[in-house]
Formats: structure tokens, sequence, C-alpha cells
């Protein structure tokens, strides 16, 4: 790949800031660490340094860190009795199994960067969006002990 065509695709890295904090620190250990990853398939997508066995498998990692940290998000959120429980697990199902449609077969160029799109998308959705949802709550409850 020449610079110009690099250039052209690259795309901008998810840069982590206060605003991003859901309440808890566990879970913001673990948004932090999915950014991270996400970041990190971003570079070595472009960079054209993995093959679709390493591509599979980075992908495959990233679904088990992101099926860990619904659960214990979901933990978190059953323990505080959140009201909206049932319609984020929900998106958190919804994710995982458009993730996984992400390994069903090899990814050609294109679909490469349609992975990096939908992982950074999901990504500000998931955590500036939905997880803001709990947020108060979180607060809320650990203010009254
Ligand atoms: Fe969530
Ligand atoms: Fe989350």
């Amino acid at each position: 790949m020449d610079d110009a065509s690099l250039a052209k695709t690259t795309k901008p890295l998810l840069k982590w800031s206060d605003a991003y904090s859901v309440g808890d620190p566990r879970l913001d250990w673990d948004h932090r660490g999915l950014m991270d990853v996400i970041n990190s398939l971003t570079l070595d997508v472009q960079g054209a340094h993995l093959d679709q066995e390493g591509l599979r498998a980075r992908i495959l990692a990233l679904i088990e860190s992101q099926e860990d940290h619904d659960a214990r998000e979901e933990a978190i959120l059953a323990s505080l009795n959140f009201p909206g429980f049932s319609e984020h697990r929900q998106n958190h199902v919804s994710l995982e199994s458009r993730l996984k449609a992400f390994v069903a077969a090899p990814l050609e160029r294109s679909e490469r960067e349609d992975l990096l799109d939908f992982l950074k998308d999901w990504f500000i959705q998931h955590v500036l969006v939905q997880d803001m949802h709990y947020k108060t709550h979180i607060l809320e409850s650990r203010e009254r002990g």
C-alpha cells in the first residue's frame, strides 16, 4: 500500500476522556481495555499486519473480552436493581451476535474497514449512550450506601 492510500484509510483512534466514566471504576477499567483493544486492532488492520487467521483470532479475543465485560456489568446492574436492566442486557446480546457475524467468513478488505467503523461506533454508542443510562443509578446507589 502506498502512502496516499494509507492516509486515505487511516481512521482516528479512540481517546479516553472523563466523559466516558460511568461511575464505577471496575467498569471504567473494562471500557478502557476494550478501547485499547479496538485501537490496536485498528492500527494492525490499517498497517495490513494481519492475515485472515490472525484477524479472526483478534476478533474472537475481542468478543471474549466484551462478553466478560458485559457479564460483569450485568452483575453490577442486577445487584443495584437497575430498572433498565432487561433492555440493557438485550443490547449486549444483540452486539454479541453482530460481532460474531464478522468471524463467520473471511473478511475482504472493504469488510475490514466496515469492522473498524462498526467497532468504533459501537464503543461510542455503548459507553457514551447506553451505559450512561445507568450512571446516575450507580452514583445514587453509592451515595445511599
Ligand atoms: Fe453496557
Ligand atoms: Fe459497558
